[in-house]
């Protein structure tokens, strides 16, 4: 349990003001680490689609798994039963993004010899749905290799950035300097086709995977390389933040992660960006010439994005060890689990002079750490009670909440095609469980199927004996790919409970840029910090996101499409 709140808020207040919810402990103790199964292809990309099951893309490569007749490159993995469904997509999604539209489905979009590709995912209980592919009426503007994207106000999901063809790193020649929206807009003159970012060509050559996050004025966070912005897409308008401190390169090839810190009624949902890692070595290397031992930050860096955030700067804590290609995962009781990556090197494989197998990076980090953002500075990192892993998950490795409240951990693969030299490709996946899972833990029913902004809702509610207090907490858990995390967040819901503990009455979020509609998962946390398990709704009506066919039929008129492609 947390002690001496009161003291904290007092003594760091810049940095308490975000996130002191004096209601809310966590649970201390011992956590435990399973193994749990493989995944017929290597977790370079994951999101959970619902209560049970979660989807993973990897590379065409030669995996185990087959679909079809030829090597699967996709899955529904089932969280319960710790089985895998195949999947067929046709185009290759190496590299891609993905991110929920505001009616449920998965988009994932771009990736490799697939260019232009979208595809959509209808989550489903009959194990039959598959992703929808057709290039030929439903694709990109353009080519993008590790972009990122994030979901907005109105369902729909933007598109950001990422360059035209392979490379270990980005330059002029191959950027693709420009976002885009689907399902498209008419925006700005641009009637459905891509739309300049001045950001993306100052911030080469490292700026693939730029890390986004929307924001609760409606405005979207980006940071790449050394810099950030706030992007304001209705009027296309950029503009610059503080650079990362100290020089820290933050996105692919030097990956470093972020993060939105939770939104809370408490902080009066101020949005507070954290990124963590990186690197500060040259971008301007021949790729050879990055040594696996190329050392990594330990930076930790706070924003509140408010003008006297901005204006007080980012705050820089450090992490015991530097990291790479990290993974930041929220956790339901708002701490923040840093999992995965490596000590030292960078991003990709199959560069480096002295690269191990093809890694570009070794001394994988096996050790987590916990983040507690309403500790005094400091004393925020921890690794008490939790096993070290022994599987390394550099390169292509992913990591997510589960809906159960545990951490899963997938992939890793620093290699060309399926490969048993070091670092071999992972089809392993494990399962932290926080000590808050060997508790007693509070149980609800009566979620409705659909929360709408400002909604008042009641949840049947069975608490642990002992329980003063909850917390009503709804989470995306987004997408994880290459230590970035589109559309991850956690809100903090508005909610009263009944004086004999049985009813909670919760409000849905305030508006649709506190929580763009879509999926969410719901916890409620006691006041000892054990979250319920967390259902899945979907935030505003369930309704489609606007389609304009105007924009839609420009961008097919004025767009030649890659398809059909051979994989
Ligand atoms: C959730 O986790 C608990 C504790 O680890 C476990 O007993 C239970 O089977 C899990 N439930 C699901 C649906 O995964
Ligand atoms: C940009 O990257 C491409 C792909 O790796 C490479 O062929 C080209 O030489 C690079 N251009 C510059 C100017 O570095
Ligand atoms: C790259 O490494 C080679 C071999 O060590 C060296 O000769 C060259 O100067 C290095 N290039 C740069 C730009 O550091
Ligand atoms: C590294 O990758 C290349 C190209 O895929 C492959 O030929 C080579 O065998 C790999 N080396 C190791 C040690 O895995
Ligand atoms: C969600 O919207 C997309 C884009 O219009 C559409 O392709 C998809 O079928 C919709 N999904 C559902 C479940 O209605
Ligand atoms: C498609 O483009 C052609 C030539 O640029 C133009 O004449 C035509 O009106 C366009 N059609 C649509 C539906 O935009």
């Amino acid at each position: 349990m947390r002690s001496l709140r009161f003291v904290v808020l007092l003594s760091a207040c810049f940095h308490a003001i975000a996130l002191d919810d004096s209601t809310l402990g966590f649970v201390s103790g011992q956590w435990s680490l399973s193994l749990e199964g493989t995944t017929g292809v290597s977790g370079m990309q994951l999101a959970v689609v619902s209560e049970t099951t979660a989807i993973i893309f990897d590379k065409v490569e030669h995996n185990p798994l087959s679909v079809n007749g030829h090597p699967a490159w996709s899955v529904e993995l089932n969280l319960v039963t710790k089985t895998v469904r195949p999947l067929n997509p046709i185009s290759n999604t190496w590299c891609a993004t993905g991110s929920f539209l505001g009616n449920g489905t998965f988009l994932s979009s771009a990736g490799q010899n697939g260019l232009q590709a979208i595809r959509l995912f209808t989550p489903c209980d009959d194990g039959k749905c598959d992703i929808f592919e057709d290039q030929n009426t439903v694709r990109l503007t353009s080519d993008r290799w590790y972009p990122a994207s994030v979901r907005i106000e109105d369902g729909s999901v933007l598109i950001f950035g990422g360059s035209t063809a392979l490379a270990f790193i980005n330059n002029a020649t191959i950027n693709n300097p420009t976002y885009e929206f689907y399902p498209p807009k008419n925006i700005n003159g641009f009637n459905g086709l891509q739309i300049p970012s001045k950001f993306l060509v100052d911030t080469l050559n490292g700026n693939h995977f730029p890390n986004v996050a929307y924001l609760p004025d409606g405005n979207i966070f980006v940071a790449a390389n050394q810099q950030a912005m706030i992007l304001n897409w209705r009027t296309n308008t950029e503009t610059r933040l503080p650079g990362i401190p100290n020089g820290v390169r933050v996105s692919s090839p030097f990956s470093g992660s972020a993060i939105l810190l939770p939104l809370t009624p408490e902080n009066n949902y101020t949005p507070e960006i954290m990124i963590c890692g990186g690197s500060t070595v040259s971008e301007d290397l021949p790729p050879e010439n990055y040594s696996v031992f190329t050392p990594t930050s330990t930076q930790c860096a706070r924003l509140v994005l408010t003008p006297a955030g901005i204006a007080a700067g980012w705050k820089v804590e450090f992490m015991p060890e530097g990291r790479i290609m990290l993974d930041l995962i929220q956790m339901p009781d708002m701490r923040i689990l840093i999992v995965n990556g490596a000590h030292t090197g960078v991003a990709g494989y199959g560069t480096s002079f002295d690269m191990v197998g093809n890694s570009s990076a070794t001394n994988p980090a096996f050790t987590p750490l916990v983040y507690d953002p309403s500790a005094p500075v400091g004393k925020r990192f921890s690794s008490a009670g939790i096993p070290a892993t022994t599987i390394a998950r550099m390169y292509h490795s992913t990591a997510s909440l589960t809906p159960n409240g545990t951490i899963m951990m997938a992939g890793s693969n620093p290699n060309q095609d399926v490969s048993t030299v070091e670092f071999a490709t992972e089809y392993r996946f494990e399962f932290y469980s926080p000590p808050y899972l060997s508790q007693p833990r509070p149980t609800y029913t009566g979620l409705p199927s659909t929360v709408n902004f400002n909604q008042k809702f009641e949840l049947n509610v069975d608490l642990p004996p002992g329980t003063a207090s909850v917390n009503v907490h709804i989470m995306d858990l987004g997408f994880s790919t290459h230590g970035v995390h589109m559309d991850q967040r956690l809100v903090k819901l508005v909610s009263t409970l009944s004086h004999d503990k049985r009813t909670l009455t919760v409000t849905g979020p305030p508006s649709a840029r506190h929580y763009p509609p879509g999926p969410a998962f719901v916890f409620v946390v006691n006041d000892k910090g054990v979250p319920s398990f967390g259902h899945k709704t979907l935030i505003g009506t369930g309704a489609s996101p606007p389609v304009d066919l105007g924009a839609i039929a420009n961008l097919l008129n004025s767009t030649t499409s890659n398809w059909p492609t051979t994989v």
